[in-house]
């Protein structure tokens, strides 16, 4: 079953045989440079099953992505709920993390058009937001490319202080 389709991807549930690429993404230096360390293969299963299990009860989440062309699963594109606390939480995020060999082809931004089409106008949401480090140009780059606009820096109260990683940036697209 899939939730929602643009030209080139499908975004649907996750399947078993995801979890491969999967574990391989969450153990590559590209794919995991702005976040705090790489994750093993227990660590991925966990996410994966934390994953499905919100997409189950919401009927929203942190899709699989698939490619149409090739039938390739390369990553996740969606919408979750952050499990922080802070002064713009409770929010609805959107996210993104793809196989580094499918970067550079625009999949991001048309998979997260598509998310904030789904947010809008199924979920009727309000706003939407999305973070990421200070140093994460790509990913600050999606945001720019769908429209959303910086709100602010702040520091992620789950990174430790003195870590390069500490300092966010604050993304938010409003409904129109
Ligand atoms: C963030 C991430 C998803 C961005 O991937 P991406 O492929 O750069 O993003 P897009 O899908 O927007 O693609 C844009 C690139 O595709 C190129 N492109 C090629 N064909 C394109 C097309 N048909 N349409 C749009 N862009 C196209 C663009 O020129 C751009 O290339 P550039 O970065 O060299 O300028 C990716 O770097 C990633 O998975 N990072 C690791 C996980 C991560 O950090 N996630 C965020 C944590 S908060």
């Amino acid at each position: 079953m899939y939730f929602l389709e643009t030209p080139r991807l499908i975004l649907r549930d996750w399947k078993d045989s995801d979890s491969r690429i999967f574990i391989e993404m969450n153990h590559d230096k590209n794919v995991m440079e702005f976040f705090p360390s790489l994750l093993t293969e227990e660590e991925t299963f966990a996410m994966i099953e934390r994953i499905k299990k919100f997409i189950a009860e919401n009927n929203f989440g942190l899709w699989a992505a698939e490619r149409k062309d090739t039938k390739e699963f390369i990553g996740f594109v969606g919408l979750s709920i952050p499990r922080f606390q802070a002064d713009f939480t409770p929010c609805v995020e959107i996210g993104w993390r793809l196989a580094h060999k499918h970067w550079g082809y625009g999949f991001a931004t048309e998979a997260a058009n598509a998310c904030l089409d789904y947010g809008f106008n199924i979920l009727k949401l309000n706003e939407i937001v999305s973070f990421t480090s200070v140093l994460n140009i790509k990913s600050m780059n999606v945001m720019k490319k769908i429209g959303m606009h910086y709100v602010k820096d702040f520091e992620h109260p789950n990174i430790e202080d003195e870590d390069r990683l500490k300092r966010h940036v604050l993304y938010r697209k409003r409904k129109l």
